[in-house]
């Protein structure tokens, strides 16, 4: 019988970096790209009311993640929802509070933890977010990369112990000290609902899953291996499981020299930097080349405000610092509501105009 060679077909650019490859032009997208900085964006968002109807409007959810790729062409869209909606949908209370962010009910005890609902619970409340997925496939252009993502537990649990986002974390660090066992629990809980929902946001057609763990770099020695650490194993081990060959990048927020080793420790593909390291230590000592290798991030997100020759400078540094391994250009963290859209244009046309 007669072999007919089949051509590979050309994978998107984003799965060719996160497979470890080094490409000549990164790819890039961006923290955040669906939001307020656009008036698109708040005019879809008043259209929903307020931000958790967007959230689970599918159609309008979808067109938001749409909004930035149409303006830009980024090459990956994110999923439009929250990491609080896993939260919510193990039980717990949520609310936002313009101006200042979100509320939910407080869980600071053993009997709280007991009180969720089974991770198998959670996609009732779920479903619409995957019905975006789904949308978010037939839509976006052939050559844009779909992301799904959730919260990491860590970061998660520092929202449903406290209610509210903190600077310090102080609330979830106390139950820790006053229960380590059931804090350990309600992370195992957070892990559990997180690997259903990422499976099912797969299933639905996520190309690429990432886990923000925003707070990470409030978790010390024992304490990161603990929280930050082994949950994202655990979850990464469980998705690679279920769904062999589907990327997952790590955001281990403020990690510092804990990067270092970071993907390895827990299997992630990739990990996206915050702008705390200096690109040329990452490329150092976090990026490497082949699988496993590929980092993403870095830019200060205030050059979207400033904009001008530094944003031009910073954006050529940090691509000539990673020219030698996988990269996903990206920002440092979310871009903020007072960005300029005009400069989100410029950093997208000096990454691909190649001078470095
Ligand atoms: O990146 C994207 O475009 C995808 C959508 C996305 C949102 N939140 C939409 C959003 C993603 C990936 C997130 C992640 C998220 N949510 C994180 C982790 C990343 C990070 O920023 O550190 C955290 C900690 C949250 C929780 C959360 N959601 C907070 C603390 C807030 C309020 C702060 C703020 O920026 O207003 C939100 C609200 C939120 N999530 C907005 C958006 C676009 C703004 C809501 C609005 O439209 O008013």
């Amino acid at each position: 019988m007669t072999q007919t060679a089949i051509a590979p077909r050309p994978k998107k650019t984003i799965l060719r970096a996160l497979a470890g490859e080094t490409l000549p032009v990164p790819p890039v997208w961006m923290m955040r790209q669906a939001g307020r900085y656009l008036p698109e964006y708040r005019a879809t968002r008043a259209r929903a009311g307020d931000f958790l109807s967007l959230c689970y409007n599918p159609d309008l959810a979808a067109e938001v993640t749409l909004q930035p790729i149409r303006r830009y062409g980024f090459d990956a869209a994110i999923l439009f929802a929250d990491i609080l909606l896993v939260p919510q949908a193990l039980g717990a209370d949520l609310w936002f509070v313009t101006g200042e962010g979100p509320r939910l009910s407080t869980l600071t005890d053993a009997a709280g933890v007991q009180a969720l609902r089974p991770a198998a619970a959670i996609h009732d409340t779920l479903a619409p977010i995957y019905e975006t997925v789904r949308i978010l496939r037939r839509e976006l252009p052939a050559d844009t990369t779909l992301i799904g993502f959730a919260g990491a537990p860590w970061t998660v649990a520092t929202y449903m112990v406290a209610g509210r986002g903190t600077r310090d974390q102080a609330p979830a660090h106390a139950m820790m000290a006053a229960d380590r066992q059931a804090f350990a629990a309600l992370i195992d809980r957070i892990a559990d609902a997180t690997v259903e929902y990422l499976s099912a946001q797969i299933t639905a057609g996520a190309e690429v899953v990432k886990l923000f763990d925003s707070w990470a770099g409030s978790l010390r020695g024992q304490d990161f291996d603990a929280f930050a650490v082994a949950p994202t194993a655990r979850i990464v081990s469980a998705l690679n499981d279920r769904h062999p060959g589907v990327p997952i990048i790590a955001f281990p927020r403020e990690a510092g020299p804990r990067y270092v080793g970071f993907a390895a420790a827990t299997g992630a593909d990739a990990v996206a930097l915050d702008n705390g390291v200096s690109a040329e230590w990452a490329a150092q000592n976090v990026q490497r080349p082949g699988p496993g290798g590929c980092v993403q991030g870095n830019l200060d997100p205030r050059h979207m405000v400033t904009g001008g020759t530094a944003l031009v400078d910073e954006t050529r540094r940090i691509i000539r610092a990673f020219a030698g391994g996988p990269h996903i250009f990206n920002l440092g963290h979310g871009i903020t509501p007072d960005a300029d859209p005009d400069n989100v244009a410029l950093m997208v046309e000096t990454v691909r105009s190649g001078a470095a």
